[in-house]
């Protein structure tokens, strides 16, 4: 009677133990059949046992407790190695991966240029000097040779702001300034941000970036302007670009130039950077117009001087072949980051 009772439970525990899917449900089961108060096992009735069969039962006991125990350590030892084993699945590392760091930055291809072409003319005996983007009309127009009502005025859109002030249209202000601060003999470069009320398309925009240089001393003339703009675009190109030299207007210089320089862009074949026409106006120059020396007390008689307002932001997107103006100041970093 015990004995197929044992049978049973010893049964029923091993399917029990089987099905367990966790330790906790192990746990339970040992307590079920196992547990010392109230266990299937520890309720088996002793006493009811003849006297002369007590020793055999309990040995049957003994064997079913050691049977059900010996089931419940394996399948705890195979939850334990299973947990083992997800476990070092989830740590795993590829030690031979290379590492990635953080991201670095880089400066913006304007910036590059500009450090670039300062350290070219720094090499040159140049001062690189700054002036303020909100000037006066003073230093943005007369003080250039061009008074209130010249038609010049209009060649250059302007932000006007309260009290007679302005965004400055060009970095040429600057000249003027720099003349009056240092007088002459003068070299000096002024890179910097400029502001036109112009229409925004692929080749302009209201705010873009020139570098003016000026040169004041005895006996400058054309061929000393020439001198500086070929050593200037042979730095920055580092390869033949192809250019033309024509007549061109600016109030304060006479005589004034325009220095195109083919499109690198389409190579002349004509796209909307150079308006169709093949050529890019680069570097306006010219030699500084008596009336501007006069304006910042320099004698004219006895100093002369060449000025040039080379395009910066023209100039990367011709080195860069950027084929769209807005990329420029548009902080796209996929487009920063080829830089
Ligand atoms: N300031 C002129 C401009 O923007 C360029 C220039 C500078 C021309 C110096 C001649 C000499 O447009």
């Amino acid at each position: 009677m015990i004995e197929s009772n044992l049978a049973a439970l010893a049964d029923a525990a091993k399917g029990r133990i089987a099905a367990a899917t966790t330790p906790a449900e192990l746990e339970t089961i040992r307590v079920e059949f196992l547990g010392r108060k109230g266990g299937a096992l520890a309720s088996i009735d002793m006493k009811s046992v003849p006297a002369d069969q007590k020793a055999a039962v309990g040995k049957m006991l003994n064997t079913a407790k050691q049977a059900i125990e010996a089931l419940l350590d394996a399948r705890t030892s195979d939850f334990a190695s299973a947990a083992q084993a997800a476990r070092l699945e989830s740590e795993w590392l590829d030690l031979t991966v290379p590492p990635t760091g953080p991201r670095r930055g880089s400066l913006h291809p304007l910036t590059q240029i500009q450090n670039e072409i300062e350290d070219l003319f720094v090499s040159l005996g140049f001062t690189v000097l700054d002036g303020p983007e909100v000037e006066s009309d003073e230093h943005n127009f007369d003080a250039l040779n061009i008074p209130p009502d010249h038609p010049a005025r209009d060649m250059q859109d302007t932000f006007w702001l309260d009290g007679g002030w302005l965004l400055r249209t060009h970095t040429s202000p600057v000249q003027v300034r720099g003349m009056r601060k240092l007088g002459p003999p003068l070299r000096m470069i002024a890179p910097g941000r400029v502001f036109r009320n112009e229409e925004v398309d692929a080749s302009h925009e209201h705010t873009f970036y020139q570098l003016e240089g000026m040169m004041v001393d005895k006996n400058v003339s054309v061929a000393n302007l020439l001198y500086f703009m070929k050593t200037l675009l042979s730095a920055i190109f580092k390869r033949d670009v192809t250019v033309r030299l024509r007549p061109g207007y600016f109030p304060f210089v006479e005589p004034g130039f325009e220095l195109d320089i083919q499109c690198l862009i389409c190579n002349g074949a004509g796209c909307p950077v150079c308006k169709q026409s093949g050529w890019v106006e680069l570097l306006p120059c010219g030699l500084v117009h008596p009336n501007v020396l006069r304006r910042s007390n320099i004698d004219p008689e006895e100093w002369g001087g060449f000025a040039f307002g080379l395009g910066l932001t023209r100039l990367v997107m011709m080195r860069y072949a950027i084929d769209d103006i807005r990329q420029l100041q548009g902080g796209d970093l996929r487009f920063l980051r080829q830089f």
